[in-house]
């Protein structure tokens, strides 16, 4: 997704633009541009393609500017173009600017615009911002009012930066829906739509809401909010270290998150467990047994990744809990009416707590009077702010466009509050809870255990990528595995891939099950096994190739399935944290026997922020 980079200070700001670009990367973007004040004029470089492209086109030139905005652009509305890329400009060429989101009334404002004497050269949304700017700034010769009009007339979404011509010492933003961040220097203040973006140069930070309108200059940070008071901000130091941002040896990041899988569980459940009566203890969220006791259900809402894990926690609530839980994805959640309201605890899960969708969810379960708990990645996203109740599940920055540490995190997390809601309304014995606890606090061990296939995943992986379709069947709980499992494949090898409640199968899919046809079997759920092994037989039947997951000690399927891989023996509930590990090395040795970009997948974003 679209990323933004502003400098002010002492140094040369094309190369900290350009270096705070390249953090961005992993956002997903598909051009870049930057815009710098030079000899009192606004000089601009973008282009379609890479920051290595844009490289090329800056090379070595604009030395000496202080001052500047960068953008990476991923598409909404015009291909992706060099005229189409940001930063754009008005018809005088003085004022630039970058924007993150939609500008939803962008049509009627452009006719408006272009009937009295604006000109525009993009397809692009964006392009109203810096002509709105122009038309009022010639009004009121004050750029801070002409933004404030600008940000009035616009509907949807923004993260913009503006950088003027008349205005040589100073940036300006504003924020709607869309993150952005200041970064306070020495002698130097930035903006960014992300974190990692200006790590490298300081670690202090201010969060900008919904209508703050910002204002930065080399010693400066002015915060206004939407009726245009001076605001005190609260500072935020990060924590996190940029290291963490960065491969670390490994070839990509992808491998390295899916390595660290083991230490981003174990912390995702530290602190939340108590040692003396190993029961789950969440400090963070306050859903006390009489508030649990009087709601009618649960409502699942995310995307993507995120969405696998609530099907995975769907299932662990309603059978710890007994509480019926619907799950949507987030899009259409808000277009159905859904049947939520004050008597029903909204879940909504995000990784980056970005997802323009989730928190549109989000915002219309309010709007209905449920309460809702986030469990995001990421602290001081929108959708923390904005939940009522926040877990935070601790994997640390995830880099690659595919999800996998944050995924089991965020299985981690759905357990969790399973056993605490189920403990709270005492729905299960205390000693299913110590045994639920105990299998989840061995998880971290287990998955180290199950990381030692690699070499033998890898060599499967490399058969799999001379395929172009591959299927993936399981039943029950082995299913939403298996969803998450083909969406990995799918995302970086680009091979077409379809998960299946093996029992389905036979109603359609059967049919393109020819010779050679790779199938993946789950079958991890003791009760299901039979079930599974017949399904199998049923596809092997018909020429496919199987390869089944399951628990060790499960020999057996090796008369049913050409190859087994083995994971160690886990509760059947907790066997997701598990088995999906061979699923995404899997995706990540195809996508690399076919020499996909596998951090920066073709058409993905990492962070979906508009709808
Ligand atoms: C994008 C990413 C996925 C992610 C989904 C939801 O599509 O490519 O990896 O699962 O968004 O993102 P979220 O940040 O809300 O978990």
């Amino acid at each position: 997704m679209c990323g933004i980079v502003g400098y002010i200070g002492k140094a040369s700001a094309v190369p900290v633009l350009v270096e705070g670009l390249k953090k961005l990367e992993y956002r997903g973007y598909d051009s870049a541009g930057l815009a710098v004040l030079e000899n009192s004029h606004v000089e601009i470089i973008k282009t379609k393609g890479k920051m290595k492209v844009l490289e090329e086109k800056i090379n070595g030139s604009l030395n000496g500017c202080r001052i500047g905005i960068g953008h990476t652009r991923w598409a909404t509305h015009g291909r992706p173009s060099d005229i189409n890329s940001h930063p754009h400009k008005d018809c005088s060429g003085t004022i630039a600017v970058v924007h993150n989101g939609i500008i939803e009334n962008y049509q009627s404002l452009k006719e408006w615009l272009q009937e009295i004497g604006h000109r525009f050269v993009s397809e692009t949304d964006t392009e109203v911002l810096p002509h709105l700017i122009e038309e009022f700034y010639n009004k009121t010769n004050d750029l801070l009012k002409a933004i404030k009009m600008t940000i009035a007339k616009i509907e949807g979404s923004y993260a913009v930066v503006v950088l003027s011509r008349d205005y040589p010492g100073e940036i300006f933003a504003a924020r709607k829906d869309s993150p952005l961040i200041v970064g306070l220097g020495d002698g130097e203040n930035f903006f960014a739509s992300d974190i990692p973006a200006i790590l490298n140069h300081t670690r202090r930070i201010y969060i900008l809401d919904d209508g703050d309108i910002a204002r930065i200059s080399e010693t400066e940070v002015d915060v206004y909010d939407s009726n245009g008071n001076k605001k005190v901000k609260e500072e935020t130091y990060v924590e996190w270290d940029a290291e963490a941002a960065e491969k670390g040896g490994y070839d990509h990041f992808m491998l390295k998150e899916i390595h660290e899988q083991p230490e981003a569980v174990r912390k995702t459940l530290s602190g939340r467990i108590d040692a003396f009566t190993g029961k789950v203890n969440l400090k963070e969220i306050s859903l006390t047994k009489e508030y649990l006791e009087g709601i009618r259900n649960i409502a699942i809402v995310a995307c993507g990744t995120a969405s696998y894990a609530g099907l995975v926690g769907k299932y662990a609530i309603e059978k710890l809990t007994r509480i019926p839980v619907m799950w949507d994805i987030a899009s259409e959640f808000r277009y159905r009416d859904p049947l939520v309201d004050e008597k029903t605890l909204m879940i909504v899960i995000s990784q980056s707590g970005e997802t323009a969708d989730t928190l549109a969810a989000l915002r219309e379960a309010k709007k209905k009077g449920s309460r809702v708990l986030a469990i995001t990645n990421v602290v001081g996203s929108s959708i923390s702010r904005e939940a009522d109740e926040v877990l935070y599940t601790l994997a640390g920055p995830e880099i690659a466009v595919a999800s996998t540490k944050a995924y089991v995190t965020q299985l981690i997390a759905m357990y969790l509050l399973a056993y605490d809601i189920a403990c709270k309304l005492g729905k299960i014995t205390e000693g299913e809870v110590v045994q639920g606890v105990y299998a989840l606090t061995k998880l971290s061990e287990q998955i180290k255990e199950v990381l030692k296939c690699e070499a033998s995943i890898k060599e499967w992986a490399q058969e799999i990528s001379r395929w172009e379709d591959v299927y993936f069947l399981g039943r029950g709980i082995d299913y939403n595995v298996a969803q998450e499992g083909q969406l990995k494949l799918k995302e970086i090898s680009y091979i077409h891939a379809e998960a299946l409640a093996a029992g389905e199968m036979k109603h359609g899919t059967i049919a393109l099950i020819e010779e050679g046809t790779p199938v993946v079997a789950l079958a991890t759920q003791d009760f299901l096994f039979d079930k599974m092994l017949s399904n199998i037989q049923e596809v092997q039947a018909r020429g496919a190739r199987v390869t089944a997951l399951t628990f060790e000690g499960n020999t057996e399927m090796e008369k049913s399935a050409e190859r087994v891989i083995y994971i160690p023996k886990t509760l059947p509930i907790t066997a997701p944290v598990l088995s999906v590990v061979p699923l995404q090395l899997l995706a990540y040795y195809a996508a690399v026997a076919r020499g996909s970009d596998v951090d920066m997948p073709r058409n993905l974003a990492k962070s979906v922020t508009v709808e």
